[in-house]
């Protein structure tokens, strides 16, 4: 399949794999772009030396094109950027912060850039600093999710028809019926994050894994509505959480506990913060990155056809 999208990453299939915090190093992103999809080491939370290690891991791992992901307000934002054009990096993807802060280096480095947003506001300034593409996440997702909690369902026709550039779907794919669906509402490309969390490379705990595997429609939340949202699996760790944010809590006590339940044991299932998105409630098997995407490829084909027999 070639777009616009697989034209901007360089990949066979418009599928991008979400950068998921110290979760996507080098062998995952990898194992991704080796699939044909795009692979993408998370850059949150890596020291400068670590993420120049990654790169290289998944750079020895595939001579396929992958992805760093950069939250634009962390310090170290500019350093990340700096060390993917040293490292010959070829596509970012950017998150959290304004994307005229990286745009001129981009550019001028000749990188391609597709930044992460949740309104159509944020997509239509995202197109006027010059991004490449953006990436519309609705309040599905697993990990952080827009304030005004927008389901992909409703924003993703609505950025598409706000601007011009390519629109990729993100927020409750997770099947090859998500990935028709989002290409009807008028997206070019997805990004999943939960659906890579539930495979054998997944570096996750079983537990999380396990979590996933048991999840029901209505099993994660938004931890942190008046904060910084997050949707996380439902356990012990998210209400109290949920129940400071709503009892007046300051982000800085939040992030004291947070910090606090960081050091419980990886499998703790009551206690360890584990974020998932909502499509944790379909997702009932571990399988390789490599069958993730190739399910996802076939099945496409066969629903898109069903589709066409039905209208
Ligand atoms: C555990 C976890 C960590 C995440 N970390 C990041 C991150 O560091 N940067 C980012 O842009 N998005 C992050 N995300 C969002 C994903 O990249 C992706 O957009 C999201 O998971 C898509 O929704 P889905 O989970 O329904 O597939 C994270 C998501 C999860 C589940």
């Amino acid at each position: 399949m070639q777009n616009r999208v697989t034209e901007i990453l360089g990949a066979e299939y418009p599928i991008i794999q979400g950068a998921m915090r110290l979760i996507t190093m080098g062998e995952m992103a990898a194992a991704v772009s080796q699939s044909g999809g795009f692979g993408v080491i998370a850059s949150s939370g890596l020291e400068g030396e670590r993420l120049r290690a990654e790169i290289r891991k998944a750079r020895s791992l595939t001579g396929k094109p992958f992805g760093i992901n950069i939250p634009i307000y962390r310090p170290n934002a500019l350093e990340a950027l700096e060390i993917a054009i040293e490292e010959g990096v070829k596509t970012i993807t950017t998150s959290a912060g304004d994307p005229g802060k990286l745009i001129q280096r981009v550019k001028e480095a000749g990188l391609r850039m597709l930044h992460v947003v949740a309104t159509v506001e944020m997509a239509k300034k995202a197109e006027a600093v010059g991004t490449d593409a953006v990436i519309a996440i609705g309040a599905e997702g697993g990990g952080h999710v827009g304030r005004d909690e927008i389901t992909t369902l409703v924003l993703i026709p609505q950025v598409v028809d706000a601007i011009k550039i390519p629109v990729v779907a993100a927020g409750g794919i997770g099947d090859a019926r998500g990935w028709v669906a989002a290409f009807a509402l008028g997206a070019e490309g997805i990004q999943m994050g939960t659906r890579f969390l539930a495979t054998k490379e997944c570096p996750i705990s079983e537990a999380h894994k396990q979590a996933i595997l048991e999840a029901k429609d209505n099993s994660t939340l938004i931890a942190a509505r008046k904060g910084y949202p997050i949707r996380v699996l439902k356990n012990k760790a998210a209400m109290a959480i949920r129940t400071m944010d709503e009892s007046g809590a300051s982000q800085d006590e939040i992030n004291a506990y947070v910090d606090k339940i960081s050091r419980v044991a990886e499998n703790d299932r009551d206690n360890k913060l584990m974020s998932a998105g909502q499509v944790s409630g379909m997702i009932r098997k571990i399988m390789s990155v490599d069958e993730v995407i190739r399910s996802m490829v076939a099945d496409a084909k066969i629903v898109a056809q069903n589709l066409g027999k039905t209208f």
